[in-house]
């Protein structure tokens, strides 16, 4: 027998509802919801199946834990409000995991009794500890048959350029999709996370002949990312200066003769057959030809980049599974891509260039080039190869591309194009997740151009905020490392306090405050919870048959009532794909805990309610950790 049914049976609940794919062993919201569906079907007249999804959870405590709007039975013949007041005169008194409703209008309110639902609720929480609240089954491709394996979802994020720098689009994608990735991984799929990075197209030929120019050995294996942005920097600035001397030189020999005029055509025609535009294009043209040599330099520049990257990305938590990139797709793949979107009549010959007429399923689509005049591929050529190569390499069920709104277009078009070549099952899987862009991302080191300046600059304002309080900065053992990971905290939940889609200031000073719904915030909510476990001297064994009936107070309550609701607030967050969903739970929780202290002591209580208060901050210090965890931040104990 499992542990809910002895706990409910011990509750004089004999039989254990359950209705279809619900998972009351793991979600409380799910026993109680079948439960109120089975009670309420007879009284009602409706059926249960009906009931159960219109039961919805509340987003303030004193609506009820469970909220059912009367008109969602679609019941006919009856007002609402008269329905929901029959209802309400009907439900038993005497119910022994909820109470009679509260009728307001058409709505229901239920609340949980406190008694069963700390039996409940409590234990599991501790039992289930990091697994507390995610489901695993939900990946399943039959969640009656585990052997038939799990759902497998690409997402692709971050997905910077090579020798550029790495911009705002490029923070809030990593930190969007590096919770998307770990949201699918705790509801059990399998994530592939893949980086496709820029770093194909003539501009490295520019960069091989920066660094014959510009290039240095050492910094470059110091600083990849850094060095290779400078000498890129370095030859575009010659390279525009010989581009504004050619034009000069064209105007200046119209009106020359002779000698002089010679001598300025002479050196125009340097420009032309040496400088460094020809230079790179000759340079592009042998790597595209598979010069080895040519491919090596290149080569060399992009695997010290990811070596460097990956380094930053082990600070966000992130590690991919994939650094694929725009040079990775193969010709015979965008060739294929050509041929039928040729024989589908989807492209067609445009003044030599090859381009597709999406204006046909909407005029907001425009038209899509998808092979320049002189052969070469484009961006969403490359994409339309890399989505058919994907779906081979993966057979993927779902693909997120996490890119910013900037981007709507080009990838409206990508999946549109895919749907025309006839493979709309492929298109149908794939979901572009936008967001807003980032205001003002610049410290005061100018502007931010790299990941790690980004996080160096936060983190060195983090560690001037913890100076502020001198007493407390002593004890912290390692305060480099604390504020380092307090100022990714800060930057992290910033970036996800809004809606995805909405602009943000980018603000070192909020963002870094312990006021406020904060990274920062959050982070000492949980040391101060790991501090009541260390002082409290209780082990973690002992807590788990604590006397529950001693958690009286309404604080103490309202708390077990809101940890209930994390498993339900991860369901939620599947559909909404919004790390706000999560945060904004995360802050109601923490408010309700920080008003509770004062109420709930644990050191100098009696030692029976000294462990069942320590049993209820356990919990919500683990429902606060899964929670910071998901946002693919590090929990700190101590700061
Ligand atoms: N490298 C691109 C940029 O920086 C983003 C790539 C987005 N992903 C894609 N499959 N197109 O703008």
């Amino acid at each position: 027998m499992d542990d809910l049914t002895t706990t409910l049976q011990s509750l004089g609940v004999s039989d254990v509802p359950k209705a279809p794919n619900t998972y009351p062993e793991l979600n409380p919201f799910d026993l109680y919801r079948s439960h109120l569906a089975t009670l309420l079907a007879p009284l009602s007249g409706q059926d249960a199946s009906v009931i159960y999804p219109a039961l919805q959870y509340t987003n303030t405590l004193d609506k009820g834990d469970l909220v059912l709007p009367v008109p969602a039975l679609r019941i006919k013949g009856k007002k609402p409000d008269q329905l929901a007041k029959e209802l309400g005169e009907k439900f038993p008194e005497d119910d022994k995991l909820v109470e009679a409703p509260t009728v307001s209008g058409t709505y229901l309110q239920f609340f949980f009794r406190p008694e069963p639902l700390k039996r409940v609720v409590l234990p599991a929480i501790l039992k289930r500890g990091s697994g507390y609240g995610f489901n695993p089954a939900f990946g399943l491709r039959d969640p009656r048959d585990p052997s038939k394996g799990k759902k497998k979802a690409i997402v692709e994020f971050s997905s910077p350029n090579i020798a550029k720098p790495f911009h705002a689009g490029h923070l809030r994608s990593t930190i969007i999709g590096g919770f998307l990735a770990k949201l699918y991984e705790r509801a059990g799929w399998e994530v592939v996370k893949m980086n496709y990075l820029g770093d194909w197209g003539k501009q490295y030929g520019v960069l091989a002949v920066g660094f014959e120019r510009f290039g240095q050995e050492d910094e470059l294996v110091r600083n990849p990312v850094g060095h290779l942005y400078d000498v890129y920097v370095q030859i575009s600035r010659l390279q525009k200066e010989e581009d504004e001397r050619s034009k000069q030189l064209a105007v200046e020999i119209k009106g020359l003769e002779g000698e002089e005029k010679a001598k300025k055509q002479e050196e125009l025609d340097r420009i032309v057959s040496e400088g460094v535009d020809e230079q790179a294009r000759k340079y592009f043209k042998r790597m595209v030809d598979g010069d080895e040599e040519a491919l090596g330099v290149w080569r060399r520049f992009r695997d010290l980049s990811i070596e460097k990257m990956m380094k930053t990305y082990a600070r966000l938590n992130i590690e991919y599974d994939d650094y694929s990139g725009e040079s990775q797709v193969k010709d015979e793949s965008m060739e294929k891509a050509a041929k039928i979107m040729e024989e589908k009549g989807v492209s067609e010959n445009s003044d030599g260039a090859i381009i597709v007429d999406l204006t046909k399923y909407s005029k907001k689509l425009g038209k899509a080039i998808v092979k320049k005049k002189d052969g070469t591929s484009l961006y969403l050529t490359r994409d339309i190869g890399a989505i058919m190569e994907r779906y081979d390499n993966y057979h993927f069920d779902k693909m997120i591309y996490v890119v910013a709104s900037q981007q709507d277009l080009h990838l409206a078009q990508l999946f549109k194009i895919t749907e025309a070549m006839g493979m709309k099952d492929i298109a149908e899987k794939c979901q572009h997740i936008n967001f807003g862009m980032v205001m003002g991302m610049s410290t005061r080191r100018g502007t931010a151009k790299f990941l790690d300046d980004i996080l160096r600059d936060v983190g060195d304002k983090m560690h001037e905020v913890m100076r502020t309080n001198q007493a407390k900065y002593e004890q912290v053992e390692d305060p480099d490392k604390t504020a380092d990971t307090l100022g990714i905290s800060a930057v992290m939940v910033q970036d996800m306090s809004g809606k995805r889609i909405n602009n943000y200031d980018f603000d070192i000073n909020r963002m870094t405050s312990f006021e406020g719904d904060t990274g920062p915030y959050l982070q000492y909510a949980h040391a101060r919870l790991c501090s009541i476990t260390r002082r409290a001297e209780i082990p973690a064994a002992d807590l788990l048959d604590a006397d529950w009936s001693l958690l009286k107070e309404k604080h103490a309550i309202d708390l077990v009532r809101s940890l209930a609701q994390w498993p339900d607030v991860f369901i939620n967050t599947l559909k909404t794909l919004e790390p706000v969903t999560v945060l904004t739970y995360l802050f109601k929780m923490t408010h309700a805990l920080s008003s509770s202290y004062d109420h709930l002591q644990v050191v100098g209580s009696e030692y029976e309610i000294k462990r069942a208060r320590l049993a209820l901050y356990e919990a919500a210090r683990t429902v606060l950790g899964n929670g910071m965890r998901l946002l693919g931040l590090s929990p700190v104990e101590r700061m």
